[in-house]
């Protein structure tokens, strides 16, 4: 039986320029990452959008009140550049703002929202990230959701719809009703281990408002940046070791998140593609039921910080994803009792756990399991109920 899956059944995934190139963008730059996700395996790992953040137009709109292309940055136009990215089997990607401007100062979306939504389904445009600066204060963000959300659902095109929020004005419990696909949950991401910390634990509560249709975004993958934003604000710090990207990408894995890539993937990284592109990950992430995590905190429970945690998700079949993640700055067994995923022993079952990083079997464990995790490291297994 063929499915076309409906738009925001599972987490997006894709690439977006922002937190490499902010403003530096131009259509080259977009081909070449379009071209990058076919030669390099994203599209076949499922990676599907190609988009556009902010400083794509120019500062006014025209005399018919339409968002005008930056012509020196994009001379061929916006649907040539959807061509090509359709022609390459990808989805293509926009931006705009719920407020008079962007966040960077170009036209936003604020009264012109039927306009603009027509024109970007001109454009051929399949998916838009509609972010929060400039909101006129006497309007309500979530009003101004429901116009855009409504807007793109009427335009003639699917398009899905990317809210970016940064988690304020209590967005959890409007967002989903709004019509959105996804929403930004926290505030901008930068290239260094404190912020993918702080972005982390800062959503572990949350887990109960993102699944299927309305997904929580943790905000764009810094994988593979190694500090290297155009942006002061985005890679200040200097970047991240590989250990600590393959934590971020677990983290955003099993959490549900949207998986957009932000680095400079026209560069050839193989630790970073290769984290990019686990198999592994990339299924808890895009599992169907799109569940959230749940966190446990390991025995003893007065020995513990929030640093060190596991976080269970489970599968549609029946599986579990089971991370164990130290976010700590020194090594720390930790220990797994399966009663706290609701496997008593009484059951007769045990855990047949394969580790996801190293893409292997290790065995079969009744009760309990307890791996030793370096500093800001992870282990990630997917365990089968065996008896
Ligand atoms: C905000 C968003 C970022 C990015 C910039 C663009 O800060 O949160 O993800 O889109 O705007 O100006």
């Amino acid at each position: 039986m063929s499915f076309n899956a409906p738009l925001g059944l599972k987490p997006a995934m894709g690439w977006n320029s922002w937190n490499t190139f902010t403003w530096d963008i131009n259509e080259q730059l977009i081909r070449d990452a379009a071209d990058r996700f076919v030669s390099d395996g994203y599209r076949d790992a499922g990676y599907e959008y190609i988009v556009i953040d902010d400083c794509w137009s120019l500062r006014d709109r025209d005399e018919q009140g339409n968002l005008v292309v930056d012509p020196e940055k994009f001379p061929s136009g916006m649907r040539a550049l959807a061509d090509y990215i359709h022609g390459k089997g990808l989805k293509f990607g926009m931006y705009s703002c719920v407020g008079t401007h962007t966040c960077a100062g170009h036209p936003g979306s604020f009264e012109h929202e039927f306009q603009d939504a027509a024109l970007f389904a001109e454009w051929g445009v399949d998916f838009l990230k509609y972010d929060y600066c400039f909101k006129p204060r006497h309007m309500s963000g979530e009003l101004l959701y429901k116009r855009m959300s409504l807007a793109l659902k009427n335009c003639g095109r699917e398009i899905l719809f990317s809210a970016c929020n940064w988690g304020e004005d209590g967005v959890y419990e409007w967002i989903r009703e709004s019509g959105a696909h996804m929403y930004r949950s926290t505030e901008d991401i930068r290239d260094n281990w404190e912020s993918i910390k702080k972005l982390a634990l800062s959503q572990l509560g949350k887990q109960s408002y993102t699944g299927s249709f309305c997904h929580n975004d943790m905000d764009m993958l810094v994988v593979g940046m190694y500090g290297g934003s155009n942006s002061d604000f985005i890679g200040s710090i200097g970047g991240c070791s590989d250990i600590e990207y393959k934590t971020h990408f677990s983290l955003w894995s099993l959490m549900g998140s949207p998986l957009m890539i932000g680095c400079d993937i026209r560069k050839d990284q193989p630790a970073a593609r290769e984290i990019l592109l686990n198999p592994d990950l990339i299924a808890i992430n895009q599992d169907l039921e799109s569940r959230g995590a749940y966190r446990i905190k390991p025995e003893p429970q007065w020995f513990h910080d929030d640093d060190v945690f596991m976080l269970v998700k489970v599968l549609t079949d029946g599986d579990l994803a089971i991370g164990f993640f130290n976010l700590s700055d020194s090594a720390r067994e930790i220990s797994l009792q399966f009663w706290d995923t609701g496997l008593p022993y009484a059951s007769g079952f045990s855990l047949s756990m394969y580790d996801c990083w190293e893409h292997r079997e290790l065995g079969v464990f009744r009760e309990r399991y307890a791996p030793t995790v370096g500093a800001h490291d992870c282990h990630i297994v997917r365990a089968k109920l065996v008896r």
